[in-house]
């Protein structure tokens, strides 16, 4: 069983006060607080161990070097890649997509078909507009039910042989939908399409496995797994990855040049130019260490009985309308409540040291779809607690009192 004072404990930033009350941080969704082994492995680094990778033949060099692939190879087996080389480095699950749209997009033609689904981040859907408008491709979308579940149906009959590649997101920020992406595998698979799975929302809670998985490419982002900002990873399976042209020029992605011509690197370092963000993948591995310390499944478990919890608080808040009420979801309470603007009602329990996100959550298609232009979310982390979602609720009653 999951010790949530012993966990709580690790992070310093939760014995802070907010407006006079000890702070309840419930936007773990946009990004995780970072516990004290993550914050030391970075104050270690750059007090004791900074110096440039792949370059230096000196002993500081050779160092950073080791703890830089050192990183990769953690984070290879924090996903179960078949090799490390399949992790590529990033500055967090945006530029991981957007790689691979950049570089997949060179080999795709007019006519070719991209199925993302109805629930994805902006983030997921951009890039694959660029493509769109610069060179034809189509664009297809997943339609979802009003509890916000895939309509697995809808997206068999959308497979075709011209879908080159299915992207969907692993779990939705905006309303904590778990996809059946090993079923969404399967399908793209047997049509030929290869599939990226956007998973900087679904590795913070839970046990993930790619090669179990069969995706090509999976991302997540560093600071929503309790890790540093600007680094992310992505995991590419190497048959794949081996077709794609080279992404952005610089150093470190060559192994020669000459005016006339470059050869480039090998994997993963073809995709990674230019000087990395070695600090953050250090401490990116540290935060994968500290998860698997706690227990990943453990953590899945510990989050899914308080979103239970924090379903049945809230849902017994007079006009509270919850926005994602999928039976298979993780830890994010989206809702809306009648009379009282989002945005007041987040104002409103800040006062109070309660910390929500107010937004679109970078989901406008889903906040159309639901016909409201933005929600209130509350979303866990490992360090949350029963506690923690009685502040919210009491606080929301408090701020409803006011604007009502
Ligand atoms: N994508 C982040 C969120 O959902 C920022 O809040």
């Amino acid at each position: 069983m999951l010790d949530n004072a012993a966990i709580r404990a690790q992070f310093p930033i939760l014995a802070q006060t907010e407006n006079g009350h000890p702070l309840v941080y419930l936007d773990s969704a946009a990004t995780a607080q970072k516990p004290l082994r993550v914050i030391e492995a970075l104050d270690r680094y750059y007090r004791e161990q900074n110096a440039n990778v792949h370059r230096g033949v000196y002993g500081l060099s050779e160092r950073a070097t080791d703890l830089y692939e050192g990183a990769r190879g953690a984070m290879g087996a924090f996903l179960n890649a078949a090799t490390p080389l399949e992790i590529i480095f990033v500055r967090g699950a945006t530029e991981g997509i957007n790689l691979v749209a950049s570089t997949l997009g060179k080999l795709l033609k007019p006519g070719d078909e991209i199925l993302i689904s109805a629930m994805e981040h902006h983030s997921n859907i951009v890039p694959w507009q660029f493509l769109r408008d610069e060179r034809g491709i189509r664009l297809r979308v997943i339609p979802m039910d009003e509890r916000g579940v895939l309509d697995m149906d809808a997206f068999r009959k959308l497979l075709s042989e011209r879908t080159r590649l299915v992207a969907v997101t692993h779990m939705s920020n905006a309303l904590g939908t778990i996809n059946p992406v090993r079923e969404i595998v399967d399908a793209a698979k047997a049509v030929g399409a290869l599939t990226l799975i956007d998973g900087a929302q679904a590795v913070p809670h839970m046990p993930v496995d790619v090669q179990a998985l069969g995706c090509d490419f999976y991302v997540l982002s560093g600071h929503k797994m309790y890790g540093p900002t600007g680094i992310g990873v992505l995991y590419g399976r190497m048959e794949v990855l081996e077709t794609l042209p080279p992404y952005q020029g610089g150093g470190d992605m060559i192994r020669s040049v000459t005016f006339k011509k470059t050869e480039f690197n090998v994997l993963p370092y073809r995709f990674e130019a230019g000087t990395p963000h070695i600090a953050g993948a250090i401490g990116l591995a540290e935060a994968a260490r500290w998860m698997e310390a706690v227990g990943r499944q453990a953590i899945f478990d510990y989050e899914h009985e308080l979103l239970q919890y924090a379903t049945e608080q809230l849902q017994a808040i007079d006009g509270l309308r919850l926005i994602g009420t999928a039976p298979e979801k993780g830890g994010v309470l989206s809702f809306v409540i009648e009379g009282a603007h989002p945005h007041d009602v987040a104002t409103l329990i800040d006062q109070d040291g309660i910390a929500v996100r107010a937004s679109h959550h970078c989901a406008q298609p889903v906040m159309d779809f639901f016909g409201v232009p933005a929600t209130v979310r509350a979303s866990l982390g490992v360090y949350n607690n029963r506690e923690d979602i009685d502040r919210l609720v009491a606080a929301l009653n408090d701020a409803l009192e006011m604007l009502r």
